[in-house]
């Protein structure tokens, strides 16, 4: 089921405040990322950059990394929050959709405004995934 209204907004909240401590001095462009897990748990995560600049990681993948990282695997919807409502890279989405297409991402700008609400599988049809792994 998806998240209320509220709890949406809680998200974005989320999203924005762990945007504030994005590690970005290389492109001046700091994301936040809020995970809601299907436990009800909220994983944050930001971009950090790196004088090396590839092996910079982005929010959304922080973010979900520390919630596997944590146990968790079945989500319910992430709030990305960046400047201007931009949304996640193509590694993002990529990562994301190992765990299911039905997430719900939620795009905002940097005020809080939501610019889209979006299934992962729109943003990623067709994605790679476990079941090409069976060769047999
Ligand atoms: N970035 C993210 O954190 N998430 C995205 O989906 C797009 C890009 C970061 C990577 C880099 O630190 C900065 O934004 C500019 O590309």
């Amino acid at each position: 089921m998806d998240p209320s209204d509220a709890a949406i907004a809680e998200l974005v909240l989320r999203a924005q405040t762990v945007r504030r401590r994005a590690y970005a001095p290389y492109s001046n462009y700091p994301v936040g990322a809020a995970l809601l897990a299907r436990s009800g748990q909220i994983y944050e995560g930001a971009n950090v950059e790196n004088a090396a600049y590839p092996t910079a990681m982005c929010a959304e993948r922080n973010a979900i990394f520390r919630a596997v990282s944590d146990g968790e695997r079945a989500f319910e919807a992430l709030a990305v929050v960046t400047e201007n409502g931009g949304t996640p890279c193509g590694a993002c989405r990529q990562v994301l959709s190992e765990f299911g297409s039905e997430l719900l991402v939620i795009i905002a700008d940097a005020s809080g405004k939501i610019h889209r609400k979006i299934r992962l599988a729109e943003l990623i049809p067709h994605a790679f995934g476990p079941q090409d792994l069976v060769l047999s």
